[in-house]
């Protein structure tokens, strides 16, 4: 391209675009104004030509205006964008006023100094910006009014659901030694089981909340990772046999011992072997595994179950989650707890899936320090 064909180009990008594009001499007259500038201020080109700079800005800026392009106009900078940290405000015909973001520009031809602004108009930006940031504040402020409103109803709900789990662990019990109605027994035999459910449901809510408010205490000191994983295994056993799953683990007593809370870490273990026993159908496998490695000792609990597809993967996580391919039959807080204490021991967890070939959650606890060390 020639230079006469870059010079039309230039002299029509400059005519017709939607930034405000105006020139000054040196005095600070207005010696250009584009069409953009016309549209952002409302003048004409042969309203303001000709006219101080001050026209376009709102009065109580205009010294603070000319100081900086004086400034400017002493320093040897070529080009400097003055909304880049300071507002910019234009001035329109009608009176209105607007945010800009500004770049001047100058050149000395002859001995002769002008000046040109490129100038934005950041109206609709700033109204987004605000409207963003007035989500962010309310969003926050409802996540926390919903954690706190969890917090408290689950631990006053705690109370009238024990009443409720002892009262028919009672009646249960009558049963089996005074001749009560069969239907009555039966009954409470329902209750029971009922309330256990809803007292499991709220403990996990209570835990959920606490591990996310940081409120939740560990104790941990240096166990033996083979006593917890058979703690959490046994627990499990019965739900395995019923379902048909074989439940092994393969973790050696010569492992060096974790420095974890023993009742929290078994309730990580019996969370994940629980998902595997319930994710896994009749005639597959769940296995326990612990190696370690360094300053950590690695736990996977690994099953041949149903697996999760990779879309979902990142989501086993979020509270609630659960995966439509699944019953749904527990609350989804699982593995969010799981996860929650893992953090809060200074570990690590992840997993990976096959669907219709398995899980493997893997975590990462601190081995306790050596006795030599
Ligand atoms: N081992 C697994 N195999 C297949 N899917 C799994 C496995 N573990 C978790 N999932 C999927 O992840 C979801 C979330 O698991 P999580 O343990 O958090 O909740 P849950 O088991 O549904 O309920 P809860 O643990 O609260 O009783 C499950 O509903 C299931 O869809
Ligand atoms: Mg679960």
């Amino acid at each position: 391209m020639n230079q006469s064909t870059t010079d039309r180009l230039l002299r029509a990008s400059v005519a017709t675009s939607i930034d405000a594009i105006i020139c000054t001499d040196e005095k600070r007259k207005i010696t250009f104004f584009n069409h953009g500038a016309e549209a952002m201020f409302g003048y004409s080109a042969e309203e303001v030509m000709g006219k101080p700079l001050d026209v376009l800005i709102p009065h109580r800026f205009q010294a603070a205006h000319r100081e900086h392009v004086e400034k400017f106009g002493a320093s040897r900078q070529a080009t400097r964008l003055m909304g880049e940290r300071r507002e910019v405000s234009g001035l329109r015909k009608d009176g209105t006023e607007f945010p800009a973001a500004a770049s001047i520009a100058q050149v000395t031809l002859d001995g002769e100094h002008a000046y040109s602004v490129v100038l934005r108009d950041v109206t609709e930006q700033h109204r987004f910006e605000q409207e963003n940031s007035e989500l962010v504040r309310e969003l926050r402020a409802a996540v926390v009014a919903r954690d706190d409103m969890l917090g408290i109803v689950s631990h006053d709900l705690r109370n009238p659901v024990n009443a409720v789990k002892m009262l028919a662990a009672a009646i249960v019990r009558a049963g089996e030694t005074a001749s009560l109605p069969p239907v009555v027994s039966e009954h409470a035999g329902v209750l029971l089981q009922a309330a256990r459910q809803m007292d499991a449901l709220i403990q996990d809510l209570l835990d959920v909340s606490r591990l996310e408010s940081g409120r939740m205490t560990m104790a941990p000191r240096p166990v033996a990772m083979t006593e917890l994983v058979t703690a959490a295994t046994s627990l499990l056993a019965p739900a395995a046999e019923e379902a048909g799953v074989r439940l092994t683990s393969n973790v050696s007593g010569s492992l060096p011992q974790v420095d974890v809370d023993p009742d929290r870490m078994v309730q990580a273990l019996s969370n994940l072997v629980s998902n595997s026993v319930k994710y896994t159908p009749s005639g597959g496998r769940v296995d326990v595994n612990a190696q370690v490695d360094g300053d950590i000792v690695r736990v996977s609990v690994e099953d041949t179950g149903v697996g999760i597809p990779e879309a979902e993967l990142h989501r086993v996580f979020d509270r609630f989650w659960q995966s439509r391919r699944t019953n749904r039959s527990g609350a989804g807080l699982g593995l969010t707890i799981v996860r929650g204490i893992v953090r809060a021991h200074g570990g690590r967890i992840w997993i990976e899936s096959r669907p219709g070939e398995g899980t493997k959650v893997h975590f990462s606890v601190p081995r306790a320090a050596r006795a030599d060390a």
